[in-house]
């Protein structure tokens, strides 16, 4: 009897174990989902970003390429400031590669701040570009450009 229930516990640490082990597991595949989709989404901002300045340094601009990239600046400011791209647990502590400093979750209002503001700055980006004055176009674009500096100097590692 004694041994029955010392086999019974035996069992029942061991499942304990391996369902610690698989939620970890799981755990740690989150954090990479989430560490490698934001990093894709910012080098789609970035994108974006650069797609704006190449056209806007032409003497012609092409419109329908400054439009598309307008857009999707729009898009993924507004995700970034409105889907969380930085969950607890997905700085440097995860153990995968990424630029996010920890300095991000210690001070996250004004982290977050900057996430809208970069959110309000696409927006007076794309009212500027239907206004159709092309001057302004650059100026909202050097103006939104600031936001991205400001959180890089903060939050991001520096690396090159
Ligand atoms: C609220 C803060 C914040 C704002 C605003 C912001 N970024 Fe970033 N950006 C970050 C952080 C933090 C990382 C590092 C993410 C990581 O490595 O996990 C990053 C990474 C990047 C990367 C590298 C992605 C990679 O890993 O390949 C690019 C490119 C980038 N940002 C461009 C921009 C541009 C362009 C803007 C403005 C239009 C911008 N970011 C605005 C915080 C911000």
């Amino acid at each position: 009897m004694v041994e029955k229930n010392r086999q019974v516990k035996k069992g029942a640490v061991l499942l304990a174990c391996t369902a610690m082990v698989v939620a970890g597991l799981a755990w740690a595949v989150d954090e990479q989902q989430v560490i490698e989709s934001r990093q894709s989404n910012y080098r789609e901002l970035g994108g974006a970003y650069k797609g704006i300045r190449d056209e806007l340094q032409k003497r012609k601009p092409l419109m329908i390429m400054v439009r598309q990239h307008v857009d999707q600046l729009g898009m993924l400011a507004h995700s970034q400031a409105n889907a969380d791209w930085f969950p607890a647990g997905s700085g440097p502590e995860a153990g995968i590669e990424t630029e996010a400093l920890p300095v991000i979750w210690e001070q996250r209002d004004e982290f977050d701040r900057l996430r809208e503001e970069l959110n309000q700055e696409a927006i007076m980006l794309a009212d500027v570009l239907a206004s159709g004055d092309m001057d302004a176009l650059a100026d909202q674009h050097r103006a939104l450009g600031m936001v991205c500096k400001q959180c890089h100097d903060v939050y991001r590692l520096e690396d090159d």
